[in-house]
Formats: C-alpha cells, sequence, structure tokens
C-alpha cells in the first residue's frame, strides 16, 4: 500500500514508520517539523536500508496535502500530526483547536477531494475521562476533561459523521494507551524538549544524571503502593498495532474505535524500580502531592484489538525500560536525533 503519515518525523510516527517499511508498504512522511528534526529520515534509511520520501509541509496547507496524495498515488493516511502536552493546551486551547482540529478538517477536505478514503487516527485514552469502571473498553462513556482531550473527542464525533455520510469510508480511531519505550537500535525513540511531562522520559533523565530526582505525584491513591497505575505499551507494539489496523480496514468498512494498550497497569514505584533493573542507575525520587486532573489508575481491556485486529501488545516491561535506556545512552553520546 502507498501510505501517508501526517506527524511521521514524530516519537509514534517514525516507529510505525519502521514496521510499515519493514512490511513492504511504501510511505511519504509528511510533518512541519514542530516538534521533530530532519534527522528522523536518516535514521529510517539507517534501520531499514530504505529512503522514504518526506515532505515539509503543515496538515493545514490543504493543497500541498492534497498534491502530496494524489502525486504519491496513496491509498491510506495515518494521522498522527498534532500538538500532545495537556498542560499546554490547557494554557494555549486555540492554538490546539487550531492546529489538531483545523489540521483534521484539512485532512479530510484534501482526501476527499482526491477520493481517499481509508483513514487511521491517533486517538487517546484520555477520551474516557475520569474512568467510572475498569478496564477500559470502548464502550465506556467518553468525557475529555482537558483542551488536548477535547480536540480528540471533537475528532472522533468527527470521523462519526463522515463515516455516516458513505458506506466507503473506512476509518480507525486508535485509543493508544501510555506509548513508552524506542526502537531496539537506540537510533530513533522520545525525545521531549526542555523537561519532560510525561514519566517515563522524566525516569531516563534522572537514571542518566540529567536531572535531580523524579517528583513521584501522589502516594496516597487508592492502589497497591498509593501511587498512579497506567497501562504502559512498547512504541513498537503501538507501531505493529497500525500495521495489523491497515490490515483490517481493508476487509471493514466503517468506522471502528480500539484500544491499544496491554490491559496491565504498572504503578509509579514499579517503574522506577523496572528501570532501575534495566538500567543499572538508582532513580532517587520524592513523594510530592498529586497533580491536578491525574486520575489514579487507567488501563486497556485489549479485547476488541485482539477480536479485529489479531494483534496484541507483546513486549514486556522489561523491554520497555531497556529500550528506553539504550536511547536515552546513545542520545547522551550524540549518536541520535
Ligand atoms: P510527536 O509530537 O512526537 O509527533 C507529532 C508530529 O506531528 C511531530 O513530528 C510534529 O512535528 C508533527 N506536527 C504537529 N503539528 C503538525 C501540523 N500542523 N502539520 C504537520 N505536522 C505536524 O507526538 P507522538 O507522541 O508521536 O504522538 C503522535 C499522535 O499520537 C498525536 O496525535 C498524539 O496526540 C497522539 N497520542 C500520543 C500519545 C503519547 O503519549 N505519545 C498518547 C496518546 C495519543
Ligand atoms: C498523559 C496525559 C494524557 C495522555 C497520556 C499518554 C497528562 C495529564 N495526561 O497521561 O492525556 O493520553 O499521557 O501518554 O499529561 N508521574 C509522576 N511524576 C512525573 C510524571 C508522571 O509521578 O514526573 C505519574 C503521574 O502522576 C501518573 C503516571 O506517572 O500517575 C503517568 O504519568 P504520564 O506519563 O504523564 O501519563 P498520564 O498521566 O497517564
Amino acid at each position: 500500500m502507498n501510505v501517508l503519515l501526517t506527524g511521521g518525523m514524530g516519537y509514534i510516527g517514525s516507529h510505525t514508520a519502521v514496521v510499515l517499511l519493514q512490511s513492504g508498504h511504501r510511505l511519504v512522511l509528511y510533518d512541519n517539523l514542530s516538534n521533530s528534526t530532519y534527522k528522523v529520515v536518516e535514521k529510517l534509511t539507517q534501520i531499514t536500508g530504505l529512503h522514504t520520501p518526506f515532505i515539509n509541509g503543515d496538515v493545514r496547507n490543504t493543497q500541498l496535502l492534497t498534491e502530496a496524495l494524489a502525486t504519491h498515488h496513496i491509498d491510506a493516511v495515518i494521522h498522527f500530526a498534532g500538538l500532545k502536552a495537556v498542560g499546554e493546551s490547557v494554557e494555549k486551547p486555540v492554538d490546539y483547536y487550531a492546529n489538531n482540529v483545523q489540521g483534521a478538517i484539512s485532512l479530510l477536505e484534501a482526501m476527499q477531494s482526491v477520493d481517499i478514503k481509508t483513514l487511521v487516527f491517533s486517538s487517546s485514552a484520555t477520551v474516557y475521562g475520569e474512568p467510572q469502571y475498569l478496564p477500559l473498553d470502548e464502550n465506556h462513556p467518553t468525557r475529555a476533561i482537558n483542551p488536548y482531550g477535547r480536540c480528540k473527542l471533537h475528532i472522533e464525533e468527527m470521523l462519526g459523521d463522515v463515516a455516516e455520510s458513505a458506506p466507503d469510508w473506512r476509518i480507525a480511531c486508535l485509543r493508544y494507551f501510555n506509548p513508552v519505550g524506542a526502537h531496539e537500535s537506540g537510533l530513533i525513540g522520545e525525545n521531549p524538549d526542555g523537561v519532560p511531562n510525561n514519566l517515563m522520559p522524566y525516569i531516563a533523565q534522572v537514571a542518566a544524571g540529567k536531572r535531580a530526582e523524579l517528583s513521584v505525584f501522589g502516594a496516597d491513591y487508592p492502589t497497591a503502593d498509593g501511587t498512579g497505575v497506567r497501562d504502559y505499551i512498547h512504541v513498537m507494539d503501538l507501531a505493529e498495532g497500525h500495521a495489523a489496523t491497515l490490515r483490517f480496514l481493508s476487509q471493514s468498512p466503517g468506522l471502528h474505535a480500539i484500544n491499544l494498550g496491554t490491559g496491565q497497569g504498572y504503578s509509579v514505584l514499579e517503574m522506577v524500580r523496572a528501570f532501575e533493573k534495566a538500567s543499572g542507575c538508582h532513580v532517587p525520587y520524592r513523594i510530592v502531592a498529586r497533580r491536578a486532573g491525574d486520575v489514579s489508575a487507567v488501563y486497556a481491556n485489549p479485547h476488541k484489538a485482539s477480536e479485529c485486529l489479531s494483534w496484541r501488545a507483546l513486549r514486556s516491561l522489561d523491554d520497555m525500560c531497556a529500550s528506553t535506556w539504550r536511547f536515552q545512552r546513545s542520545e547522551r553520546s550524540g549518536m541520535t536525533l
């Protein structure tokens, strides 16, 4: 298949590109590099031995996007492009709606104008809001609690209307849980600018000595050790989930919302211990107050993904930590992005 990846230079997009290239798909990466660098293309060539065309463009540039879809005879689009920091979305909601919702509209206009009707959208478990029960299945009510989450929900709703408008649309909203880890080569991974918002990159930087200690946001949750529990999923498992979704959509018109998670939750302190084991480094931490907006536990019911996609996450927590550490070390030695 010829597949265009919006946001294909980013963390999840680049790992998905590796899997898709290695499965024989032809790709075009379309990204405005607002949260990535051109070097990703070189790393992808180093990993796969294949050259992938890259277009430096914004998804809101409907004309450029339409030309890209037509010129490369694209069959399907995976839409990763978007801003993703929850805190920033509270401070700059207009930027988030403009980039994420307007970006999705522009993409749909471009796809419609060249009659491409297969789309995979990067959604998030954040659409479920505070869990009413666990594990979260796809029928759990949705309720976003911040502008980032509301963008995801608006887009999912829009995609529902689009799928209703013609029977030949094939759309999957993949609700990712907590992606972590890196490609086994250590060449690509998650490389946040400034202070990391998310747990795993923060732990990695503490282990590497770049930051003094981890702040554990609350140890008074109703969980086994009092710290927050999440469903961490290896980014290469997540990437393979996208390849499985393209296969599934080729047989399955309509709109499909599917969780991509492992079904297994780990606490913050379990993550710290796992990372210490994988890295051989001490990770000092201090318990501080809860972070506003956090919930105690979130994990997926991965049954629908296994039924529909014949896919499940295979990699262990050790793999997640070891690959993160490999990337962290190669980054510090200047090998990576
Ligand atoms: P990322 O920031 O690493 O990648 C996103 C890419 O999109 C970047 O390369 C960025 O330059 C590009 N981009 C942003 N706005 C663009 C625009 N207007 N036009 C063109 N390119 C643009 O993020 P990621 O972690 O790879 O996330 C990918 C998608 O998955 C996002 O939509 C995100 O909301 C979603 N998601 C991520 C997580 C996570 O924890 N990483 C969890 C759930 C959902
Ligand atoms: C975050 C996003 C969510 C997104 C998800 C997927 C927020 C509020 N939510 O969720 O929208 O879908 O990522 O990647 O940003 N923690 C610490 N110390 C830290 C960082 C985190 O103790 O320095 C704890 C948190 O309280 C939480 C767990 O670690 O219990 C995971 O946090 P994080 O990695 O930020 O992910 P989420 O909060 O699940």
